[in-house]
């Protein structure tokens, strides 16, 4: 089973605007709301593709309600944590002419020590062996981020696979407790070293740090470069596929999504591999949050190209 943690949810919902003017009247032309956080978006992906998932973490005021009801909807099953204090919204604004995507986000709820222990304590209960515990996303300030090693280390003490995805200063905690999987972006990766990582040279050796702290399997997320993938015994380039891209929102979380619900299922690293950057590619086709097009995913697993680095 696996078992996806957002500690800061969201709604996220998406506006169009024909061409977006800071400081001026802009008129939505559509707008859609999905439940979201990057946790939740994992658990979608993972559903999209027809596996399963527990969607955990905090929800509260009606915000949360609408969370937990459409997450029932998608049938993904949930079991949160519930708080006083209301989640957030996030607004993305895709503009129709440039088709950039402006995000405005907010912080999250304050959330008490309570609430904190309660999680943990659910996140534990909800484990067993050969499980995957999946870490995803920002925590809400009230949190320190040492909650990401504990995570993570309540998931090894279960016997899980724990997949970390989070950036700053929750990335570092999480790598503290040496998580199974890592996926930083080219950017957060950037940040954690204090310098650029501008080739597949500067990739290999980057990943070898974590190798080298004790983290088996490290991805490095290259947004329209495509993937980087090492372990102790190689290290490969994953090539994007060419798309037309609508939105990028969301394709960390639909490449991690992918992998783990390989990793469930028990599919080849090659095949993996594939369906991540097929997945990812997929998302990024999509407007907003929403599923996308499995059988576009699935016819494109063959034409990936993965190279050695
Ligand atoms: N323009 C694109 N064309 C093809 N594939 C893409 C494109 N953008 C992203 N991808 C795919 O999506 C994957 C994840 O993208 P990216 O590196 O942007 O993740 P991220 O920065 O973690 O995103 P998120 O906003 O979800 O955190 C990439 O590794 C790649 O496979
Ligand atoms: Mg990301």
């Amino acid at each position: 089973m696996v078992v996806t943690v957002t500690l800061n949810p969201a709604i996220d919902k998406t506006i169009e605007i024909t061409s977006f003017e800071i400081g001026e009247l802009n008129k939505v032309e559509n707008s859609i709301q999905d439940p979201g956080g990057k946790g939740i978006n994992v658990s979608k992906v993972i559903e999209s593709l027809g596996g399963k998932s527990v969607a955990t973490g905090f929800l509260g005021g009606s915000a949360g309600q609408y969370i937990k009801s459409a997450l029932q909807k998608l049938q993904i099953n949930n079991d949160f944590i519930e708080i006083q204090n209301e989640t957030r919204t996030n607004l993305k604004i895709f503009d129709r002419t440039s088709s950039d995507t402006t995000e405005i986000n907010e912080p999250g709820p304050y959330v008490n020590a309570l609430e904190v222990e309660a999680l943990l304590e659910k996140v534990a209960s909800l484990l067993s062996d050969n499980d995957i515990l999946v870490i995803s996303g920002s925590a809400p300030k009230s949190i320190h981020e040492s909650i990401y090693s504990d995570l993570v280390l309540i998931g090894k003490k279960k016997g899980t696979s724990v997949f970390l995805d989070a950036s700053g200063k929750a990335f570092e905690s999480g790598i503290q407790a040496k998580p199974d999987y890592i996926k930083p972006n080219r950017h957060e990766l950037e940040l954690y070293f204090d310098h650029a990582i501008p080739d597949d040279a500067a990739l290999v050796k980057a990943g070898k740090h974590f190798l080298d702290l004790g983290i088996p399997h490290v991805f490095v997320s290259l947004g329209k470069e495509g993937a980087f993938y090492c372990d102790k015994e190689l290290a490969y380039r994953m090539l994007p596929l060419k798309i037309d891209a609508h939105s990028s929102v969301g394709a960390g979380d639909a490449f991690v999504g992918a992998f783990v619900y390989a990793l469930d299922h028990g599919l080849s690293l090659d095949e993996m591999l594939r369906l991540a950057v097929a997945t990812s590619a997929g998302a990024v086709m999509t407007v907003g949050t929403k599923p996308m097009n499995v059988e576009w995913i699935m016819n494109q697993l063959d034409r990936i190209e993965i190279v050695m680095c």
